[in-house]
């Protein structure tokens, strides 16, 4: 090859610099179309247009024809500090001849626009979304850059919660997110989450759920979008393959069942809105937060102890937690505990196991309504064969022994007859100090002596079970207490541990 000129080069260089500024301003022009003329919102607003001038049959319609303007429409509403533009594609959700018409021009369902002014409520109050959107996909902002995208239509009725409450719309358009809080309440959730200042501590407080963006969320093992309301349902349907290793139990739920506690889950939220957006009954439910409703011992059984003791009837040991859960409603357990000790225990829970402390200061449960829960475990029918006699049932509530126990003997009837179950989570741990501290002497001896009845623990006194003598399980008991702990009443006194 020979030497080029310096022309040539030149020449070269000057028509590249000419095509690039051409392709350049190609790009720039078509941008340009993009973001104007043909820009999304636009060309929906032209068919919208089209669709008026269609429908124009009578006078009325054919001004409406007229009037209407190829431009961004939207409803700002600084109460609420939103600018929704979403009417810009959504023109036609307040005409009624709109109902057969393709989204996004399709009249809006129900009464929901009707009852919420577009001026006052705006759209994005209800479904989520970015509000300023001007195109389909940003508007629903799935992306990374919105907290809240668009909600799915089917849990749209989660934010009627957010104003009103869920009975108030249960037949005015909210019926899901009724379904929703009814379930919630039906399922015992609240044994696990905290929800206003109540419930157990398993779980974590529900109060914002609803308000949950992504990042608070492992994503990893979602599989449709990673959005909060997806994360809930496919938690709901399987929660250890969202959250590895979790110990909420599989709820075994209907798909109806888990879109309607999904709905119930993001009306939960703690907002400021202004108050004038809150219904009446709203204010009032907010209110009851601090003064609830008095519930009976049965309802508050329901809601906060179920989950774990089902019915309470029989004691069973828990496959899933690996935790024997006792009958806490069992014709021997309500005989001869004294209400002292049932409450107490209640009060505090049994720590280093499942059961919780339900005090007013972790649980939320008052004083009375504590009182009001033993009430209804002791109120279980007890037939005439179940019946343990007076001097059992005296005896086992005061703190003393028929004959003086020994440590030493009783670890050798302990590692005989009773470690099989008590140290294998088939039965509960019985050197539990909050149990020891709790259990005067003699219901420590009436439960070995006697058993209890619809659980697996025996009754060991007497040649007709275990065989045991009085001081064996005597012995027994002063090494329960050997390693656990003594108990708050004095030797020999009944025992009253307020
Ligand atoms: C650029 C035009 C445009 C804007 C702006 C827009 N939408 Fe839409 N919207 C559409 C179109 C088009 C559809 C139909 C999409 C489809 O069927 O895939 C739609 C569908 C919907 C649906 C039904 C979705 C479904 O799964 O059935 C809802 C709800 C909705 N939009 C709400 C909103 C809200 C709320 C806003 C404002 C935050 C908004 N849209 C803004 C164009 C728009
Ligand atoms: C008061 C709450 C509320 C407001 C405000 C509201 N919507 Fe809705 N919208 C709903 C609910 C709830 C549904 C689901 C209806 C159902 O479950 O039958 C819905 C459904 C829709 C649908 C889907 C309809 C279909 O046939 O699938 C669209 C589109 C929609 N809304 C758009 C809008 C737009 C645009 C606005 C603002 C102008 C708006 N909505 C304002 C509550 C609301
Ligand atoms: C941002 C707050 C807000 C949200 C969200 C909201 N509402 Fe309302 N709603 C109101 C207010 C405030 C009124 C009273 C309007 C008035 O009378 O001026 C109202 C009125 C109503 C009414 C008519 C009055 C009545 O009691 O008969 C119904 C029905 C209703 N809402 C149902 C719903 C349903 C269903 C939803 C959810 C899809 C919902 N609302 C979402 C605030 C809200
Ligand atoms: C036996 C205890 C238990 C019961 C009963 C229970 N949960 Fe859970 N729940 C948990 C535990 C533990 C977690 C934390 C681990 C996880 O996310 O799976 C959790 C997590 C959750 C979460 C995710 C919270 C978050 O933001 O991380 C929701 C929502 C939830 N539960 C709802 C419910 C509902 C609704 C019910 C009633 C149908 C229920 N739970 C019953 C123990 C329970
Ligand atoms: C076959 C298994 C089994 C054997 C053997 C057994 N227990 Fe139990 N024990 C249980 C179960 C299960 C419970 C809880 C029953 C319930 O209320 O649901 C229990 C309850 C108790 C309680 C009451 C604990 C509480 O939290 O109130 C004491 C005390 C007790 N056992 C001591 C003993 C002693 C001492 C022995 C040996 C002499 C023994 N148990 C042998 C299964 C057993
Ligand atoms: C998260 C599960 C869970 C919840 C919720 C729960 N418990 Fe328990 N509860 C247990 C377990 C497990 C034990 C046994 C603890 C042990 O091994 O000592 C227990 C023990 C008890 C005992 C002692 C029984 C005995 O044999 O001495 C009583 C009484 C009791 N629970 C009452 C309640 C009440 C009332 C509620 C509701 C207010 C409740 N529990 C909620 C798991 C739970």
């Amino acid at each position: 090859m020979g030497p080029v000129s310096i022309e040539r080069i030149d020449a070269r260089i000057k028509w590249g610099l000419v095509i690039t500024g051409i392709l350049t301003l190609g790009f720039l022009a078509a941008a340009a179309l993009r973001e104007n003329v043909w820009a999304e919102w636009r060309v929906v607003r032209k068919e919208y247009a089209a669709l008026l001038r269609e429908k124009a049959t009578d006078e009325r319609g054919r001004a409406l024809a007229g009037q209407f303007q190829v431009e961004i429409a939207q409803a700002v509403i600084p109460a609420l500090s939103t600018v929704d533009r979403c009417v810009t594609c959504h023109a036609g959700i307040d005409d009624p001849r709109m109902a057969d018409a393709k989204q996004p021009f399709r009249t809006h369902p129900g009464d929901y626009v009707k009852n919420h002014p577009v001026e006052q409520f705006g759209c994005t109050v209800c479904h989520r979304g970015q509000g300023r959107a001007l195109a389909f996909e940003e508007a629903k902002a799935e992306g990374h850059h919105w907290d809240y995208p668009l909600l799915p239509v089917e849990l749209t009725q989660a934010s009627c919660g957010v104003c009103h409450t869920a009975e108030e719309v249960s037949d005015k358009g909210g019926a899901r997110l009724a379904a929703g809080k009814a379930l919630f309440e039906a399922k015992g959730c609240q044994a696990c989450h905290k929800l206003g200042g109540r419930g157990g501590n398993l779980g974590p407080a529900l109060d914002n759920e609803g308000l949950k963006v992504r990042g608070m969320l492992p994503m990893a093992g979602v599989q449709g979008p990673r959005t909060l309301p997806q994360w809930l349902i496919e938690h709901f349907r399987d929660p250890q393959a969202v959250v590895a290793g979790s110990q909420m139990k599989p709820p075994q739920l209907s798909e109806e069942e888990i879109t309607q506690l999904t709905t119930y889950m993001l009306s939960l939220q703690v907002r400021d809105l202004p108050q004038t957006y809150l219904s009446p009954a709203k204010h009032l439910e907010i209110y009851k937060k601090t003064h609830p409703d008095p519930l009976s011992g049965e309802e508050l059984y329901n809601r906060f102890c179920a989950a774990c003791h089902d019915l309470g009837r029989h004691g069973r040991y828990d496959k899933f937690f690996n935790q024997f859960m006792p009958a806490v409603r069992g014709v021997s357990f309500i005989q001869l505990a004294s209400s002292e000790f049932i409450e107490q225990t209640i009060r505090q829970g049994r720590p280093g196991t499942l059961m919780p402390s339900w005090g007013e200061a972790a649980g939320g449960l008052s004083d009375a309504e504590i009182q009001r829960i033993r009430e209804y475990l002791q109120s279980t029918p007890i037939a005439p064969n179940e019946q343990i006699s007076p001097e059992v049932v005296q005896a086992a509530q005061v703190n003393a022994l028929p004959v003086a126990g020994d440590p030493a003997r009783g670890k050798a009837v302990f590692t005989r007859h009773c470690a099989g179950c008590h140290l294998n989570g088939l039965a509960p741990i019985v050197f539990n100090p909050a149990l020891l501290k709790n259990a005067p002497d003699g219901f420590l001896y009436a439960t070995i002596a006697h058993g209890r009845r619809n659980t697996p623990m025996p009754g060991f006194l007497g040649p007709d079970q275990g065989g045991f003598r009085p001081q064996d399980i005597a012995d027994a008991v002063m090494y329960l207490r050997s390693v656990g702990g003594g108990n708050v009443g004095a030797p020999g006194q009944a025992v009253s541990v307020k």
